[in-house]
Protein backbone atom coordinates (compact mmCIF):
# COMPACT_ATOMS: atom_id res chain seq x y z
CA UNK A 1 0.00 0.00 0.00
CA UNK A 2 1.30 3.58 -0.71
CA UNK A 3 2.29 5.89 2.15
CA UNK A 4 0.01 8.77 1.57
CA UNK A 5 0.32 12.33 2.96
CA UNK A 6 0.28 13.06 6.84
CA UNK A 7 0.78 16.26 9.06
CA UNK A 8 2.65 16.83 11.47
CA UNK A 9 0.95 19.12 14.55
CA UNK A 10 3.52 19.43 17.42
CA UNK A 11 6.64 17.17 18.05
CA UNK A 12 4.97 13.40 18.80
CA UNK A 13 1.21 13.97 17.14
CA UNK A 14 0.39 13.31 13.56
CA UNK A 15 -3.19 13.99 11.27
CA UNK A 16 -3.60 10.82 9.51
CA UNK A 17 -6.92 11.53 9.24
CA UNK A 18 -9.20 11.73 5.93
CA UNK A 19 -11.10 14.22 3.96
CA UNK A 20 -14.33 13.79 2.52
CA UNK A 21 -14.96 16.10 -0.04
CA UNK A 22 -17.92 14.44 -1.89
CA UNK A 23 -20.29 14.01 1.43
CA UNK A 24 -23.14 15.99 1.23
CA UNK A 25 -25.41 15.06 4.24
CA UNK A 26 -25.06 13.94 7.66
CA UNK A 27 -27.50 12.74 9.74
CA UNK A 28 -29.76 12.71 7.06
CA UNK A 29 -30.47 15.61 8.21
CA UNK A 30 -27.86 18.66 7.54
CA UNK A 31 -26.53 19.28 4.26
CA UNK A 32 -22.79 19.48 4.11
CA UNK A 33 -21.51 22.42 1.46
CA UNK A 34 -17.77 21.88 2.15
CA UNK A 35 -18.08 18.09 2.81
CA UNK A 36 -16.35 16.97 6.48
CA UNK A 37 -13.49 15.42 7.67
CA UNK A 38 -12.80 12.36 10.19
CA UNK A 39 -9.74 13.41 11.91
CA UNK A 40 -7.53 10.85 13.34
CA UNK A 41 -4.15 11.29 15.20
CA UNK A 42 -1.28 9.51 15.94
CA UNK A 43 0.88 9.96 18.69
CA UNK A 44 4.54 8.75 18.93
CA UNK A 45 5.99 8.38 21.96
CA UNK A 46 9.56 7.09 22.77
CA UNK A 47 8.21 3.96 24.20
CA UNK A 48 4.86 3.40 22.23
CA UNK A 49 2.43 4.35 19.88
CA UNK A 50 -1.02 5.44 20.03
CA UNK A 51 -4.08 5.99 17.23
CA UNK A 52 -6.50 8.51 18.87
CA UNK A 53 -10.12 7.53 17.03
CA UNK A 54 -9.72 6.13 13.35
CA UNK A 55 -12.11 7.18 10.47
CA UNK A 56 -15.33 6.40 8.67
CA UNK A 57 -15.77 2.55 7.30
CA UNK A 58 -14.77 2.54 3.91
CA UNK A 59 -11.58 5.00 4.46
CA UNK A 60 -9.39 2.11 5.71
CA UNK A 61 -6.54 2.26 2.97
CA UNK A 62 -6.63 6.39 3.25
CA UNK A 63 -6.00 5.76 7.19
CA UNK A 64 -3.04 3.14 6.72
CA UNK A 65 -1.74 5.60 4.04
CA UNK A 66 -1.00 7.91 5.89
CA UNK A 67 -0.10 5.67 9.33
CA UNK A 68 2.08 4.52 6.69
CA UNK A 69 4.56 7.21 6.65
CA UNK A 70 5.04 7.12 10.38
CA UNK A 71 5.03 3.66 11.21
CA UNK A 72 3.47 0.27 10.41
CA UNK A 73 -0.06 -0.29 11.48
CA UNK A 74 0.88 -3.48 13.29
CA UNK A 75 3.31 -1.51 15.44
CA UNK A 76 0.46 0.39 16.90
CA UNK A 77 0.30 -0.30 20.73
CA UNK A 78 -3.16 1.26 21.40
CA UNK A 79 -6.26 2.79 19.93
CA UNK A 80 -8.06 5.25 21.61
CA UNK A 81 -11.68 5.28 20.94
CA UNK A 82 -13.27 8.96 22.31
CA UNK A 83 -16.49 8.35 20.72
CA UNK A 84 -17.94 5.04 19.03
CA UNK A 85 -19.84 6.77 16.41
CA UNK A 86 -18.69 4.78 13.24
CA UNK A 87 -17.64 8.60 11.45
CA UNK A 88 -14.42 7.57 13.98
CA UNK A 89 -14.50 4.40 15.03
CA UNK A 90 -15.78 2.69 11.50
CA UNK A 91 -12.21 1.37 11.08
CA UNK A 92 -11.39 0.22 15.17
CA UNK A 93 -11.82 -3.52 13.34
CA UNK A 94 -9.96 -2.82 10.36
CA UNK A 95 -6.78 -1.59 13.19
CA UNK A 96 -7.43 -4.16 15.71
CA UNK A 97 -6.93 -6.97 13.61
CA UNK A 98 -3.77 -6.05 11.93
CA UNK A 99 -2.00 -4.84 14.94
CA UNK A 100 -2.11 -6.18 18.99
CA UNK A 101 -3.23 -2.76 20.31
CA UNK A 102 -5.40 -2.29 23.04
CA UNK A 103 -8.72 -0.06 22.77
CA UNK A 104 -8.94 2.02 25.05
CA UNK A 105 -12.07 3.74 26.31
CA UNK A 106 -14.61 4.95 28.81
CA UNK A 107 -16.90 2.27 30.37
CA UNK A 108 -19.76 2.92 28.29
CA UNK A 109 -17.35 3.31 25.56
CA UNK A 110 -16.38 -0.61 25.66
CA UNK A 111 -19.74 -1.90 25.83
CA UNK A 112 -20.63 0.05 22.20
CA UNK A 113 -16.99 -1.25 21.11
CA UNK A 114 -18.47 -4.67 21.59
CA UNK A 115 -21.59 -4.16 20.50
CA UNK A 116 -21.09 -2.01 17.25
CA UNK A 117 -17.55 -3.09 16.46
CA UNK A 118 -17.45 -7.08 17.74
CA UNK A 119 -13.93 -6.04 19.84
CA UNK A 120 -13.20 -8.76 21.72
CA UNK A 121 -13.47 -8.03 25.81
CA UNK A 122 -9.46 -8.95 26.45
CA UNK A 123 -9.00 -6.47 23.69
CA UNK A 124 -9.93 -3.64 25.90
CA UNK A 125 -8.89 -1.38 28.85
CA UNK A 126 -11.22 0.92 30.48
CA UNK A 127 -10.16 4.02 31.84
CA UNK A 128 -11.83 6.82 34.04
CA UNK A 129 -11.51 10.45 34.62
CA UNK A 130 -7.79 11.31 35.17
CA UNK A 131 -6.42 8.53 34.42
CA UNK A 132 -3.53 8.34 31.72
CA UNK A 133 -1.01 6.36 30.08
CA UNK A 134 2.11 6.74 28.92
CA UNK A 135 3.92 6.37 25.97
CA UNK A 136 7.47 7.64 26.38
CA UNK A 137 7.63 11.31 26.95
CA UNK A 138 3.81 11.88 26.03
CA UNK A 139 1.60 11.18 28.75
CA UNK A 140 -1.82 11.00 27.12
CA UNK A 141 -4.61 11.75 30.24
CA UNK A 142 -8.43 10.77 29.53
CA UNK A 143 -11.41 13.37 30.71
CA UNK A 144 -14.87 11.95 30.46
CA UNK A 145 -17.09 13.86 28.62
CA UNK A 146 -20.56 12.33 28.80
CA UNK A 147 -23.73 13.35 26.18
CA UNK A 148 -20.97 15.39 24.28
CA UNK A 149 -22.63 13.98 22.34
CA UNK A 150 -23.24 10.16 23.37
CA UNK A 151 -22.78 8.87 26.76
CA UNK A 152 -19.70 7.24 26.23
CA UNK A 153 -17.70 10.29 24.95
CA UNK A 154 -14.01 11.10 26.49
CA UNK A 155 -11.26 13.71 25.53
CA UNK A 156 -7.64 13.41 25.47
CA UNK A 157 -5.29 15.59 26.52
CA UNK A 158 -1.36 15.48 25.93
CA UNK A 159 0.15 16.94 29.12
CA UNK A 160 3.64 17.74 27.61
CA UNK A 161 2.30 19.19 24.30
CA UNK A 162 -1.03 20.53 25.84
CA UNK A 163 -3.12 19.13 22.93
CA UNK A 164 -7.03 18.63 23.49
CA UNK A 165 -8.07 15.96 21.50
CA UNK A 166 -12.17 16.68 22.37
CA UNK A 167 -13.76 14.50 19.42
CA UNK A 168 -16.89 16.10 18.11
CA UNK A 169 -16.59 19.51 20.61
CA UNK A 170 -15.51 22.21 18.92
CA UNK A 171 -15.83 19.80 15.43
CA UNK A 172 -16.93 21.30 12.05
CA UNK A 173 -18.16 19.59 9.11
CA UNK A 174 -15.91 20.65 6.17
CA UNK A 175 -13.23 19.49 4.06
CA UNK A 176 -11.79 22.64 3.73
CA UNK A 177 -8.13 23.32 5.18
CA UNK A 178 -5.82 21.77 7.99
CA UNK A 179 -5.41 24.62 10.37
CA UNK A 180 -8.08 27.36 11.06
CA UNK A 181 -6.53 29.95 9.19
CA UNK A 182 -6.78 28.12 6.11
CA UNK A 183 -10.80 27.98 5.81
CA UNK A 184 -12.38 31.29 6.02
CA UNK A 185 -15.64 30.57 6.49
CA UNK A 186 -14.90 27.95 9.56
CA UNK A 187 -16.54 29.69 11.96
CA UNK A 188 -19.86 29.32 10.29
CA UNK A 189 -19.17 25.78 9.77
CA UNK A 190 -18.63 25.35 13.70
CA UNK A 191 -21.43 26.94 14.34
CA UNK A 192 -23.57 25.38 12.25
CA UNK A 193 -21.98 21.87 14.02
CA UNK A 194 -22.53 23.28 17.38
CA UNK A 195 -26.22 23.53 16.50
CA UNK A 196 -26.79 20.42 14.97
CA UNK A 197 -24.85 18.13 17.12
CA UNK A 198 -23.85 19.93 20.37
CA UNK A 199 -26.84 22.51 21.29
CA UNK A 200 -29.42 19.75 22.21
CA UNK A 201 -26.98 18.79 25.02
CA UNK A 202 -25.81 22.55 26.19
CA UNK A 203 -26.00 21.80 29.62
CA UNK A 204 -23.28 18.95 29.44
CA UNK A 205 -21.48 21.11 27.45
CA UNK A 206 -20.95 24.13 30.02
CA UNK A 207 -19.62 20.94 32.61
CA UNK A 208 -17.52 20.19 29.59
CA UNK A 209 -16.09 23.90 29.58
CA UNK A 210 -15.42 24.06 33.35
CA UNK A 211 -13.91 20.99 33.71
CA UNK A 212 -11.05 21.75 30.87
CA UNK A 213 -10.92 25.67 31.86
CA UNK A 214 -7.78 25.22 34.29
CA UNK A 215 -6.03 23.41 31.26
CA UNK A 216 -3.30 24.76 29.42
CA UNK A 217 -4.60 23.88 25.45
CA UNK A 218 -2.25 25.07 23.27
CA UNK A 219 -3.51 23.06 20.46
CA UNK A 220 -7.29 21.91 19.66
CA UNK A 221 -7.57 18.77 17.32
CA UNK A 222 -11.01 17.81 16.70
CA UNK A 223 -12.46 14.89 14.91
CA UNK A 224 -14.07 17.04 12.35
CA UNK A 225 -12.67 19.86 10.75
CA UNK A 226 -9.82 22.14 11.31
CA UNK A 227 -7.60 22.24 13.69
CA UNK A 228 -6.59 24.93 16.00
CA UNK A 229 -3.21 26.47 16.93
CA UNK A 230 -5.19 29.74 18.35
CA UNK A 231 -7.86 28.23 20.64
CA UNK A 232 -8.81 30.68 21.94
CA UNK A 233 -11.64 32.05 19.32
CA UNK A 234 -13.13 28.77 19.64
CA UNK A 235 -13.09 28.55 23.14
CA UNK A 236 -15.05 31.93 23.40
CA UNK A 237 -17.63 30.80 21.24
CA UNK A 238 -18.01 27.58 22.94
CA UNK A 239 -18.19 29.31 26.08
CA UNK A 240 -21.05 32.13 24.66
CA UNK A 241 -22.98 28.94 22.62
CA UNK A 242 -22.85 26.47 25.90
CA UNK A 243 -24.16 29.19 27.86
CA UNK A 244 -26.81 29.87 25.59
CA UNK A 245 -26.17 34.08 25.40
CA UNK A 246 -28.38 35.26 22.84
CA UNK A 247 -28.66 37.73 20.21
CA UNK A 248 -31.47 40.66 20.17
CA UNK A 249 -32.40 38.47 17.45
CA UNK A 250 -35.15 36.59 15.53
CA UNK A 251 -35.18 33.64 13.23
CA UNK A 252 -38.15 34.01 10.88
CA UNK A 253 -39.48 29.68 9.95
CA UNK A 254 -42.58 29.79 7.21
CA UNK A 255 -44.07 27.64 4.61
CA UNK A 256 -46.49 29.52 2.22
CA UNK A 257 -48.25 28.36 -0.58
CA UNK A 258 -50.69 31.59 -1.74
CA UNK A 259 -48.78 33.98 -0.01
CA UNK A 260 -50.89 34.86 2.95
CA UNK A 261 -48.77 33.03 5.14
CA UNK A 262 -45.99 35.38 3.88
CA UNK A 263 -47.91 38.71 3.73
CA UNK A 264 -48.10 38.33 7.39
CA UNK A 265 -44.40 37.18 7.79
CA UNK A 266 -43.28 40.33 5.48
CA UNK A 267 -45.31 42.66 7.79
CA UNK A 268 -43.74 41.14 11.04
CA UNK A 269 -40.06 41.39 9.63
CA UNK A 270 -40.63 45.01 8.66
CA UNK A 271 -41.73 45.69 11.91
CA UNK A 272 -38.33 43.80 13.56
CA UNK A 273 -36.45 45.75 11.29
CA UNK A 274 -37.54 48.83 11.92
CA UNK A 275 -37.56 48.48 15.82
CA UNK A 276 -33.91 47.57 15.07
CA UNK A 277 -33.88 44.34 15.97
CA UNK A 278 -31.72 41.86 13.72
CA UNK A 279 -33.57 39.12 11.46
CA UNK A 280 -33.20 36.26 9.49
CA UNK A 281 -35.51 35.40 7.45
CA UNK A 282 -35.70 31.04 5.79
CA UNK A 283 -38.40 30.62 3.54
CA UNK A 284 -38.50 26.99 4.67
CA UNK A 285 -38.92 25.36 1.04
CA UNK A 286 -35.58 26.81 -0.35
CA UNK A 287 -33.76 26.79 2.91
CA UNK A 288 -30.94 24.62 4.38
CA UNK A 289 -30.87 23.06 7.25
CA UNK A 290 -28.18 23.63 8.90
CA UNK A 291 -28.15 27.32 8.47
CA UNK A 292 -31.43 27.23 10.37
CA UNK A 293 -30.27 25.02 13.31
CA UNK A 294 -26.46 27.49 12.77
CA UNK A 295 -29.22 30.82 13.76
CA UNK A 296 -31.04 28.77 16.24
CA UNK A 297 -27.95 29.21 18.67
CA UNK A 298 -28.06 32.41 19.24
CA UNK A 299 -31.37 33.79 18.19
CA UNK A 300 -33.56 35.44 21.51
CA UNK A 301 -37.10 34.69 19.53
CA UNK A 302 -38.88 32.34 16.46
CA UNK A 303 -41.71 33.75 14.15
CA UNK A 304 -43.35 30.56 12.57
CA UNK A 305 -45.27 31.24 9.81
CA UNK A 306 -47.71 27.90 8.08
CA UNK A 307 -50.74 27.49 6.27
CA UNK A 308 -53.12 25.01 7.32
CA UNK A 309 -52.74 22.65 5.03
CA UNK A 310 -55.65 19.47 4.75
CA UNK A 311 -56.03 19.95 8.50
CA UNK A 312 -52.46 20.76 9.92
CA UNK A 313 -49.10 22.52 9.90
CA UNK A 314 -47.63 22.43 6.29
CA UNK A 315 -45.33 19.45 6.82
CA UNK A 316 -42.34 21.57 6.28
CA UNK A 317 -43.38 24.17 9.24
CA UNK A 318 -44.25 21.13 11.22
CA UNK A 319 -40.50 19.85 10.40
CA UNK A 320 -38.86 23.14 11.39
CA UNK A 321 -41.16 23.10 14.79
CA UNK A 322 -39.86 19.81 15.81
CA UNK A 323 -36.31 20.71 14.82
CA UNK A 324 -36.76 23.49 17.76
CA UNK A 325 -38.30 20.79 20.34
CA UNK A 326 -35.55 18.25 19.44
CA UNK A 327 -32.26 20.68 19.28
CA UNK A 328 -33.10 23.27 22.18
CA UNK A 329 -32.38 26.01 21.23
CA UNK A 330 -31.85 28.80 23.95
CA UNK A 331 -34.80 30.76 22.23
CA UNK A 332 -36.97 32.04 24.80
CA UNK A 333 -39.98 34.09 22.64
CA UNK A 334 -42.41 33.05 19.71
CA UNK A 335 -44.97 34.32 17.71
CA UNK A 336 -47.23 31.83 15.38
CA UNK A 337 -48.91 32.96 12.28
CA UNK A 338 -51.22 31.56 10.14
CA UNK A 339 -53.54 31.37 7.47
CA UNK A 340 -56.19 28.87 6.70
CA UNK A 341 -58.84 27.60 3.03
CA UNK A 342 -61.26 25.91 5.12
CA UNK A 343 -60.81 25.68 8.60
CA UNK A 344 -58.05 26.51 11.70
CA UNK A 345 -55.75 24.04 12.22
CA UNK A 346 -52.43 24.62 12.28
CA UNK A 347 -51.66 27.59 15.05
CA UNK A 348 -53.39 24.54 17.47
CA UNK A 349 -51.14 22.37 16.56
CA UNK A 350 -47.89 24.32 16.12
CA UNK A 351 -48.81 25.98 19.80
CA UNK A 352 -48.48 22.17 21.28
CA UNK A 353 -45.53 21.67 19.90
CA UNK A 354 -44.27 24.55 21.31
CA UNK A 355 -45.68 24.09 24.81
CA UNK A 356 -43.29 21.54 25.18
CA UNK A 357 -40.69 23.78 24.75
CA UNK A 358 -39.09 26.85 27.13
CA UNK A 359 -40.15 29.03 24.56
CA UNK A 360 -42.86 31.92 26.00
CA UNK A 361 -45.23 32.33 23.09
CA UNK A 362 -46.08 36.58 22.88
CA UNK A 363 -49.24 35.59 20.61
CA UNK A 364 -50.19 33.80 17.34
CA UNK A 365 -52.86 35.07 14.97
CA UNK A 366 -55.06 32.47 12.58
CA UNK A 367 -56.86 34.05 9.13
CA UNK A 368 -58.86 32.91 6.60
CA UNK A 369 -57.24 33.42 3.42
CA UNK A 370 -55.22 36.70 2.82
CA UNK A 371 -54.89 38.63 5.95
CA UNK A 372 -56.83 42.09 5.84
CA UNK A 373 -55.17 44.91 6.72
CA UNK A 374 -56.58 44.78 10.49
CA UNK A 375 -54.79 41.22 10.64
CA UNK A 376 -51.49 42.82 9.43
CA UNK A 377 -52.28 45.42 11.59
CA UNK A 378 -52.27 42.58 14.44
CA UNK A 379 -49.34 40.92 13.54
CA UNK A 380 -47.27 44.18 13.61
CA UNK A 381 -48.85 44.69 16.99
CA UNK A 382 -46.84 41.29 18.18
CA UNK A 383 -44.18 42.00 16.15
CA UNK A 384 -43.86 45.28 18.42
CA UNK A 385 -44.53 43.35 21.82
CA UNK A 386 -41.39 41.02 20.41
CA UNK A 387 -39.54 43.75 19.74
CA UNK A 388 -40.15 45.02 23.27
CA UNK A 389 -39.33 41.53 25.34
CA UNK A 390 -36.22 40.82 22.94
CA UNK A 391 -34.77 44.43 23.80
CA UNK A 392 -35.89 43.88 27.73
CA UNK A 393 -33.26 40.94 28.11
FE1 LIG B 1 -18.53 12.73 14.43
FE2 LIG B 1 -20.56 11.83 16.86
O1 LIG B 1 -19.43 11.49 15.47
Amino acid sequence: MENLYHEKISETVYWVGVKDWNRKLFDALIPLPQGTSYNAYLVKGKSKIALIDTVQAGFENELQGRINGITDVAALDYVIMNHAEPDHAGCIPYILERSKALLITSEKGAKYAQLYFKVPVERIKTVKEGESIELGGATLKFIEAPMLHWPETMFTYHVEEHVLFPCDFFGAHTAVGMYESDNEELHVHAMRYFGEIMMPFRAMGKKAMDKIKDLEIKIIAPSHGCIYREPEKILESYRSWTEGITRKKVIVLYATMWNSTKAMVDTIVDSLLSEGIEVVVYDLAVSDMGEIIKDLVNSRAVVLGTPTVLGAMHPLALSAAYVIKLFKPPVQYGVIVSSYGWGPAAVKQATEILSSTKIELVGSHEVNGPPAEADLQKVKEYAQLLAKKIRLM
